[in-house]
């Protein structure tokens, strides 16, 4: 089968409001395969978030190529933000639709689905500022889920989630890949989490972001929270940041 998407040295450059060029992203070259997940790892501001627009089409490389495989002649993309960004104005059912309101699919036996599979049955009709984070966090990974889209691009989902509720949000997210055997690409600097939900892990350098090293990742698909104390979890979470810490390194050598 083909690739759900394929990057080809793409980079991406802004002109900032003082007129200042910023390379964010720099020759990144990476195809995501169908049912697979994997994850881009990098410190802050070295362009995971500028990656994941490019992808999504909202916004165009300025170099380079990204080829799409689109089902039906439409490429479906389902987006969890780097913060809930759920509609206050919308109740949690109303939330997790939205996708279908917009790709005008009439079905919504996904929505009461999806809900269900995230645990909020009876907060149908709750709206967000009634939830906790971590409850706000599941709406907004049903609502990339609910139209069934050709990849799931996920910015850093859990960021702000304390620890033991996250590894909880982790395993509800492997087990919600899995049942629905979605295509999945997960930015994250949480080097736990990508090692727990991916196949491959991609390390990216600081800004302007390159890709320096891929990581597989020899895990069984069906993941519980046991994995996190095994020898190729240790395994692969080292090699990350053994290649992060070096990168870090680096810059701080650099900069002194
Ligand atoms: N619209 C824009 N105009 C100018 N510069 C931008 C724009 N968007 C992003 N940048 C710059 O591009 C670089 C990468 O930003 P991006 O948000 O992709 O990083 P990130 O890896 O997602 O960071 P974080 O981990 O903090 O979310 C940053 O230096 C940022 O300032
Ligand atoms: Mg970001």
């Amino acid at each position: 089968m083909p690739a759900v998407v394929v990057l080809e040295n793409v980079s991406k450059h802004y002109t900032t409001v003082k007129g200042h060029e910023v390379q964010a992203v720099r020759n990144v070259s990476l195809s995501v395969q169908p049912g697979e997940t994997v994850a881009i790892v990098g410190p802050s501001g070295c362009g995971k978030s500028t990656l994941l627009r490019l992808i999504a089409g909202v916004e165009g490389p300025s170099g380079g190529s990204i080829r799409r495989e689109t089902a039906g002649g439409h490429f479906i993309v389902g987006y969890v933000f780097q913060d809930s960004s759920l509609m206050r104005w919308r109740t949690v059912y109303d939330n997790i639709k939205l996708p279908l309101e917009v790709v005008k699919k009439r079905d919504l036996g996904n929505v009461d689905r999806l809900i269900d599979l995230i645990g909020m049955k009876g907060f149908e009709r709750s709206y967000p500022i009634e939830l906790s984070g971590g409850m706000q966090r599941r709406v907004s990974i049903a609502r990339a889920f609910v139209h069934e889209p050709s990849i799931v691009l996920m910015d850093e989902p859990f960021t702000g989630v304390d620890e033991l509720t996250k590894e909880a949000l982790q395993h509800e997210l492997g087990n919600l890949i899995r049942t629905l055997h979605v295509t999945a690409l997960l930015v994250t600097h949480d080097i736990e989490e990508a090692v727990f939900l991916s196949d491959r892990i991609f390390v990216m350098s600081p800004r302007p972001g390159a890709i320096v090293e891929e990581v597989p990742v020899n895990l069984p698909s069906a993941r519980d929270p046991s994995v996190r104390s095994s020898l190729e979890f240790f395994a692969a979470a080292s090699k990350v940041r053994a290649k992060l810490l070096e990168l870090h390194a680096m810059r701080v050598d650099a900069a002194t």
